[in-house]
């Protein structure tokens, strides 16, 4: 009896871990040497919001190493001290003029976003390739900023948002000149729930659970949206699965850090490292072709058809709200 349940229990663990590790398609190794077939004809920009820790520094540190050092790499996010060692290990560029930056931004601040986008824009007049991936954890309630939206979907989703919408006339730009043109938000593409259309960000009926379903929703809508007004540019909203990353760690939350120091050990095979998640990451931009893109983990499209909570209202009614949010 005892050997059934331990068999019982261990036999679809063990699978499961072995299918996470050894039996996904695509394989890393696939993964990577697609990655590393990446050589545009042209040298390419690259802005990874939220590039200075977890997944974004995961893939901004596989986009250095696949394109050789030879792209324009811009990382955005509060933390210079980690840019700074981040961008120490890029391999050195060949190609003249080409260079790898820190520029700093707090997200939760619409204000910020607008003043940070206008200098990139003043300066960088094309860009192939923006990503958004800055998260954080917390169990705490709403927390407004003076802004008057509240933080964790400020980070998920406003901020997120304000980015693409100003940076995205230097994203044309790289779509009439030919080359790649794309927009992906890592966050929980295809894992978000109903949202209530009375109640766009959350005033009324916020809890944990309401605003972890929010933002993935909000971003599967945007995704759709976008790729509506612009055509030929891909729109890609990810699901990265479970990643290592120190977000649990850095929470505000200490029952968060504390299930995060039990817990974590024991998740570990069934996480993706920092590394591997970049690169998987990178395969699914890279791969997007033009239009809107759910990507799971694997970089595959789910399309929109499953855990799809957006309509044509919601579309528009999302929309005028953001910018209307996120006007300042
Ligand atoms: C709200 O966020 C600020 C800035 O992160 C933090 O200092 C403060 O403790 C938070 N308040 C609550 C109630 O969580």
């Amino acid at each position: 009896m005892r050997t059934l349940t331990l068999t019982s229990i261990l036999v679809p663990l063990l699978s499961f871990v072995f299918y996470r590790n050894f039996l996904r398609m695509p394989s890393l190794s696939t993964v990577r040497a697609s990655n590393a077939a990446f050589f545009p004809a042209y040298t390419p920009v690259a802005i990874f919001v939220g590039g200075t820790s977890g997944i974004g520094q995961g893939m901004a540190e596989a986009f250095a190493r696949h394109t050789k050092g030879n792209a324009h790499i811009v990382l955005v996010g509060r933390n210079r001290a980690a840019a700074e060692s981040i961008i120490s290990t890029f391999p050195k560029p060949t190609t003249p003029g080409v260079t790898h930056e820190f520029v700093e931004c707090d997200i939760t601040l619409m204000k910020n976003v607008h003043r940070v986008a206008n200098e990139l824009r003043s300066r960088i007049p094309k860009i192939n390739f923006l990503v958004l991936s800055p998260g954080v954890l917390t169990m705490n309630g709403r927390n407004e900023t003076e802004e008057g939206i509240d933080r964790k979907l400020a980070v998920h989703y406003y901020g997120r948002w304000r980015f693409i919408k100003d940076l995205l006339p230097a994203v044309q730009e790289a779509h009439k000149a030919g080359e790649d043109a794309k927009v992906m938000t890592v966050l929980a593409a295809g894992h978000g729930g109903k949202i209530d259309l009375n109640d766009l960000g959350l005033k009324k009926t916020f809890s944990i659970a309401n605003a972890a379903s929010t933002a993935p929703t909000y971003s599967d809508i945007m995704v759709n949206d976008l790729a509506a007004r612009y055509p030929g540019i891909s729109f890609i909203h990810s699901y990265p699965g479970l990643v290592a990353t120190n977000i649990l760690k850095t929470s505000d939350t200490r029952t968060i850090r504390i299930m995060n120091s039990i817990f974590s050990p024991l998740m570990r095979p069934f996480s993706y490292s920092v590394e591997t998640s970049g690169e998987h990451q990178l395969y699914a931009l890279l791969k997007a072709g033009p239009g809107a893109v759910r990507a799971t983990d694997n970089g595959d499209d789910i399309g929109l058809r499953k855990n799809y909570y957006g309509d044509e209202e919601a579309m528009r009614r999302l929309w005028e709200h953001t910018e209307e949010a996120t006007g300042v």
